[in-house]
């Protein structure tokens, strides 16, 4: 069975929604993914063994949380490249987070990239609940599962 991880950075809990639905559509897809707070990751050990890896952060003052940053230095020793890569988050107005995670992935670690970051408005994330979903459907799909 394909696996995927699946980390989130919050500071209110709607980026968490979005990481819980995207699971939600990996495991529709027959895929075991694992979604992780940022807090929980540990070292780049915790990083690898997974066929994909979605990143996804809030956007405050036009940039991710400086979890997410730091969790970045950290997987660029991770040895992803070739991997399922795909980036989330909640924004307001402007939503920058996704983004740059999303950049990073592809020019940096050299992932596999899915078409693009996912980007869910805080005040609409009820009707974003097919939308994560699917999301987790696309990288399914990547993964080739
Ligand atoms: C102080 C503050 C600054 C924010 N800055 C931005 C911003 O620059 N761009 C944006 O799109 N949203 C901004 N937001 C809105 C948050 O991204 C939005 O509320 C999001 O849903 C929070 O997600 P979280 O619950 O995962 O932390 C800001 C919110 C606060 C409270």
């Amino acid at each position: 069975m394909a696996k995927a991880l699946i980390v989130y950075a919050t500071r209110t809990g709607e980026s968490e929604k979005i990481a819980d639905l995207i699971a939600e559509g990996l495991r529709l897809s027959g895929v075991d993914a694992t979604v992780m707070n940022v807090n929980a990751v540990k070292s780049e050990a915790d990083l690898t063994g997974y066929d994909a890896i979605a990143l996804g952060s809030a956007t405050y003052h036009g940039n991710m949380l400086q979890k997410m940053k730091q969790l970045l230095f950290m997987a660029e020793k991770a040895g992803l490249e070739g991997r399922v890569g795909a980036a989330f988050g909640a924004f307001g107005w402007s939503g920058e987070a996704p983004d740059r995670i999303f950049d990073t992935m592809k020019n940096i670690f050299k992932m596999k990239m899915v078409n693009g970051p996912l980007r869910l408005k805080s005040s609409a994330l009820g009707g974003g609940i097919k939308m994560a979903q699917d999301y987790g459907k696309e990288i399914a799909e990547k993964i080739g599962a």
